[in-house]
């Protein structure tokens, strides 16, 4: 069954949403980068990266079903953050905006009765469970020991480890 308008028009907002999320992690990482913050940086270029996955996710999924993607403009991200905390509650609270997207799409999918749409939209709804509490987690780590360099050198080189997930270039994965 081919999408329907409406559901097409909510996924193209949706695919706005993510690639504004890859360049608001961008921002955060150039910020944190020239603040010789590597590791910082790095979870942020990582977190990006797998922001464009979510948006090609959602693009092959409108042309799997016979629709099309439409490409909005996309507005200009924060460009400096005046902490570490104040960074990771940025994108705590910009997850919590995303997580609110996606309950928004699921309402519409039952409302339209795309029901392959809202089983598709599953895995959004988990991934943002991970996503939350993946920010949560570092918002605590950061609260924690923010008043120690040390601390935060530590937590700089923990957050480097992270790597990128397998791309979610297709609607399967
Ligand atoms: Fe694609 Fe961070 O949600």
């Amino acid at each position: 069954m081919t999408i329907g308008k409406k559901m097409t028009d909510a996924l193209n907002g949706q695919i706005k949403e993510e690639i504004f999320s890859a360049y608001l992690y961008f921002a955060m990482a150039a910020d944190y980068e020239s603040k010789d913050w590597p590791g910082v940086a790095s979870w942020m270029k990582v977190q990006a990266q797998e922001e464009m996955g979510h948006a090609f996710k959602i693009y092959n999924w409108i042309n799997e079903r016979g629709g099309k993607a439409v490409f909005e403009a996309i507005d200009k991200p924060q460009e400096s953050w005046d902490s570490a905390l104040e960074l990771f509650e940025g994108a705590l609270k910009h997850e919590q905006h995303i997580t609110a997207c996606f309950y928004n799409l699921v309402k519409i999918a039952r409302e339209e009765g795309d029901i392959s749409t809202e089983i598709f939209l599953q895995w959004f709804v988990t991934e943002q469970v991970e996503e939350e509490a993946n920010a949560s987690e570092i918002v605590g780590k950061i609260k924690k020991v923010q008043d120690s360099q040390n601390g935060m050198y530590m937590l700089d080189k923990e957050l480097s480890i992270r790597s990128a997930a397998p791309a979610q270039s297709d609607s399967q994965s």
